[in-house]
């Protein structure tokens, strides 16, 4: 059963100047029990998307249901059974760790108690902090009690806002490590990232942006359709390396990557080595070059680019 469905959901503001686009007929599905990813990034329209689904805001166009329940219809059974944990300000700062994670349970009629099990996993490592106000906990703690808020009331479908975003690399890990531990709870996880590292730590991801899927798919299947070489590119002078390849008609893409140039050429035949001695001859210092496989960033690029 799909425990998410969206279909054609279309969602436009209207400010007294500007009208901006924010979803433009999205559509997709997501399995009871998976842990299905929203990948892009800033104003892709993930959070808009969230509130649609979480009944905090109404679509103009399309219809979407979370649980078989209507997001506009049946609003009250959905609030009921959704987790939420909006991107920022979902903590109460001047409350303390126990405190917020008790008026989060008191709001839906349960108690710590009742649904313990359920965040001790997560809980249990903020617990010795529970009489300090959330103000004053680090990103990572932050995040903990967030999860812990959104997940005490037992919730079906958990809609994750960017819960990564500005956390450190340790407690992003240990973050997803949860994630899959929930998963095995049976729990729906819609979960967004601008971290395209993460989106191979969901089942599927839709890559999303500026308001449009751009490919749903599993990690490894998006990868997959990627269908030509890749070359990463590197030299002592980054820069005009990037100049001169961008400048040579052979080169459909290039864009900085870590510490090399990704490129992709008009032939796939295209010879890298012949590109290599042309710009070695322009007296390129440590100029390197070799075939690599594609990560999702690049697929995100690349289907930025045909789109
Ligand atoms: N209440 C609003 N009024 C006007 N424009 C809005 C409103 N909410 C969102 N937008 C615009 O809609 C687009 C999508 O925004 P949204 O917040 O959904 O994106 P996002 O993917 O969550 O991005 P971010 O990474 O910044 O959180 C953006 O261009 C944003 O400026
Ligand atoms: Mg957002």
């Amino acid at each position: 059963m799909n425990a998410v469905i969206v279909n054609n959901v279309a969602k436009t503001f209207r400010a007294e100047k500007a009208t901006v686009a924010a979803l433009h007929d999205v559509s997709f599905e997501a399995a009871q029990g998976e842990l299905f990813g929203l990948i892009g990034p800033d104003g892709a329209g993930k959070t808009t998307l969230f509130r649609i689904l979480t009944t905090l805001m109404i679509a103009d166009k399309g219809t979407a249901s979370v649980d078989g329940f209507d997001v506009v219809k049946d609003f009250k059974d959905i609030r009921k059974r959704v987790g939420y944990m909006p991107g920022k300000f979902s903590l109460y700062q001047d409350l303390t760790v126990s405190e917020n994670l008790s008026f989060f349970a008191t709001l839906f009629n349960t108690s710590i108690e009742e649904n313990y099990d359920l965040v001790k996993g997560i809980y249990s490592q903020i617990e010795k902090f529970k009489d300090r106000k959330a103000g004053a906990l680090s990103g990572g703690m932050k995040q903990k009690l967030a999860l812990s808020c959104a997940l005490i009331h037992r919730p079906s479908v958990l809609f994750l806002d960017e819960p990564t975003t500005g956390v450190d690399a340790v407690s992003r890990k240990e973050f997803w490590e949860l994630l899959r531990e929930l998963q095995k709870q049976n729990i729906t996880i819609i979960v967004s990232t601008p971290y395209m590292d993460e989106a191979g730590l969901c089942d599927r991801v839709a890559l999303i942006q500026k308001g449009r899927i751009l490919d749903i798919d599993s990690p490894t299947g998006v990868t997959r359709k990627f269908g030509k070489p890749l070359w990463a590119f590197r030299a002592d002078d980054m820069y005009h390396l990037m100049l001169d390849l961008v400048a040579m008609p052979e080169v459909v893409s290039c864009y900085p990557f870590g510490s090399e140039h990704h490129v992709v050429f008009r032939d796939s035949n295209q010879s890298a080595e012949d590109i290599g001695k042309r710009l070695a001859d322009k007296g390129y210092v440590n100029l390197g070059v070799h075939r690599i496989e594609p990560t999702i960033e690049d697929c995100f690029m690349d289907l930025m680019r045909s789109k």
